[in-house]
């Protein structure tokens, strides 16, 4: 047991190197040079109010340090607004853009406004369509594959349904799920919606659909719409899916509301992004697993190349990030569960 306790410590310090290692590297390395500038950047965050956006926001704000001077905008979920801050970040003479979208559709509008001041934009988080991102030679993108955060939930829904056959309430051998999406038509909400379910099936498992709504990443839309599905199906749900974590933990206080989580009253609930608060869930019991969304690198590679850009540099320059063919720096995603959940708590950590 001693043996196999030191084994899973070291796979664990493993993981976690190759998880958040990459983050101290690159800042060493990305340090200026000696003739360093700190370049005004413009950025915007669709919504201040996102759990998982506000610790990308920490991130780019750490990141940033003294090398840039941040032009920091909210844009409060409207993408009108988002413009009107665009171009105003552009009368202030910023020497790049980094945009978090509120509609991926708009990323055209966005680039005609910086090529117009021949300006270079680093998107994050909400990925333009390859047609927009190939319409400009000066957009990048900094985000994930989103398709890959959908598989590892998939995986963590199956590997713990085979582990626990009461879950299995009705015993007709099918997971009966409820589903909280993401914002429809954004990357992320699609894939996870698509390819966590896909990954089931896969598995061999067959599953049926009680529900699937948007929460819009949501926590107090999540548990709304979680009020009313026990109230509609009560214990014939066997599995709540959430394409992220705010949703799962709505999810999760609307479950104790109604006694889960006492006794042998129990629901499985499994999330993305492995957020502070969500990790705290994984703990209790609470909460099946996460997918580790890392914010951290995330902030860090959107500062990293939007402050190359703004100096007139390569975009990769003294960074270790690499680009795919479409332009963007994909960072990973990881399954947390309790085993290996310290790797999240050092992502996260300040
Ligand atoms: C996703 C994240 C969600 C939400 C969304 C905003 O990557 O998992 O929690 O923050 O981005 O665009
Ligand atoms: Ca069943």
């Amino acid at each position: 047991m001693k043996k196999l306790l030191s084994v899973l410590m070291i796979l664990t310090l493993m993981f976690s190197l190759a998880a958040c290692g990459s983050s101290e590297q690159s800042s060493s390395e990305a340090q200026p040079e000696a003739e360093a500038s700190a370049p005004k950047i413009g950025v915007t965050i669709y919504k201040f109010d996102d759990n998982f956006m506000s610790f990308v926001r920490r991130s780019i704000e750490k990141s940033a340090g003294d090398q840039a001077e941040l032009v920091l905008n909210d844009s409060q979920n409207d993408q009108a607004k988002q413009n009107e801050q665009v171009e105003m970040m552009i009368s202030k003479g910023v020497k790049s853009l980094a945009i978090n979208l509120v509609d991926p559709q708009a990323a055209a509008t966005i680039i005609s406004k910086a090529k117009e001041a021949e300006l270079p934009v680093v998107f994050f988080n909400k990925e333009p369509s390859e047609q927009d991102m190939a319409s400009y030679d000066k957009a990048w993108y900094v985000g994930t594959t989103s398709s890959e955060s959908g598989v590892i939930q998939g995986e963590l829904i199956a590997d713990s349904w085979k582990a626990n056959p009461a879950w299995d309430k009705n015993g007709d051998g099918k997971i009966q799920y409820v589903l909280l999406k993401g914002e429809p038509g954004h990357p992320d909400a699609e894939a996870r919606t698509k390819y966590a379910v896909e990954t089931v099936v896969e598995k061999g498992i067959e599953v049926e659909e009680l529900e699937l709504q948007t929460g819009m990443w949501d926590s107090v839309k999540g548990k709304e719409l979680m009020d009313a599905w026990i109230a509609k199906h009560g214990d014939k749900i066997e599995y709540v899916i959430a394409n992220n974590d705010a949703m799962a933990l709505g999810a999760i206080n609307s479950l104790k509301a109604e006694g889960y989580f006492e006794g042998d009253k129990f629901m499985p609930v499994v999330g993305v992004d492995a957020i502070p608060d969500a990790l705290t869930q994984i703990e209790a019991g609470t909460l099946v697993g996460s997918v580790l969304n890392d914010a951290a690198n995330q902030g860090k590679a959107t500062v990293d190349l939007a402050i190359n850009v703004a100096n007139g540099k390569d975009v990769l320059e003294g960074t270790e990030w690499k680009l795919d063919d479409k332009k963007a720096v994909r960072v990973p995603y990881l399954a947390i569960t309790k085993d290996n959940i310290q790797v999240a708590k050092d992502c996260y950590a300040e």
